[in-house]
């Protein structure tokens, strides 16, 4: 079955089964292999988009349910190919990544927290990034980078 969706503000047309997860649609049918498999029963976060600027977990997710939705993947997230986004550059200066697997995962996420909550506080940090986990233990650094990519998204809209 033909489906279109629109992945990084992009139409791709895909041929695939109405129920196959996003997640493998993204990585199988559209070579996007930043979105990672983990636990495929939505209890870990690495897949993790954003869907219409939800968090959303792809793994879970049929490709026929998000047919005219706005899907923003990794890939997407930097606003320019020479220009990180504010995430991304506090995720370097914070040296979060650790083997780096479910940084993708993390990074959307908080992208979607701070397009709802532009300054969080911890508590909504921690009830945002609560099912996206770490095996490498990067919640302390994870939890920093927001609120400097925070202020930096602040400052720039300023
Ligand atoms: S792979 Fe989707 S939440 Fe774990
Ligand atoms: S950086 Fe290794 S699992 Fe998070």
């Amino acid at each position: 079955m033909k489906t279109t969706i629109t992945v990084n503000g992009t139409l791709r047309d895909v041929d695939a089964d109405a129920s196959k997860p996003l997640l493998w649609v993204l990585r199988e049918d559209l070579g996007l292999t930043g979105t990672k498999f983990g636990c495929g029963v939505a209890q870990c976060g690495a897949c993790t988009v954003m869907i219409d600027g939800v968090a959303t977990r792809t793994c879970v997710t049929p490709i026929d349910a998000v047919a005219g939705q706005d899907i923003t993947t990794i890939e997407g997230l930097a606003p320019t190919e020479d220009t990180l986004h504010a995430l991304q550059q506090a995720w370097i200066k914070h040296q979060v990544p650790q083997c780096g697997y479910c940084q993708s995962g993390q990074l959307m996420s908080a992208a979607a927290l701070l397009n709802d909550i532009p300054n969080p506080t911890d508590d909504d940090i921690n009830a945002a990034m609560d099912g996206n986990i770490c095996r490498c233990g990067m919640y302390d650094r994870i939890r920093a980078a927001i609120k400097t990519a925070a202020i930096t998204k602040g400052q720039s809209n300023e």
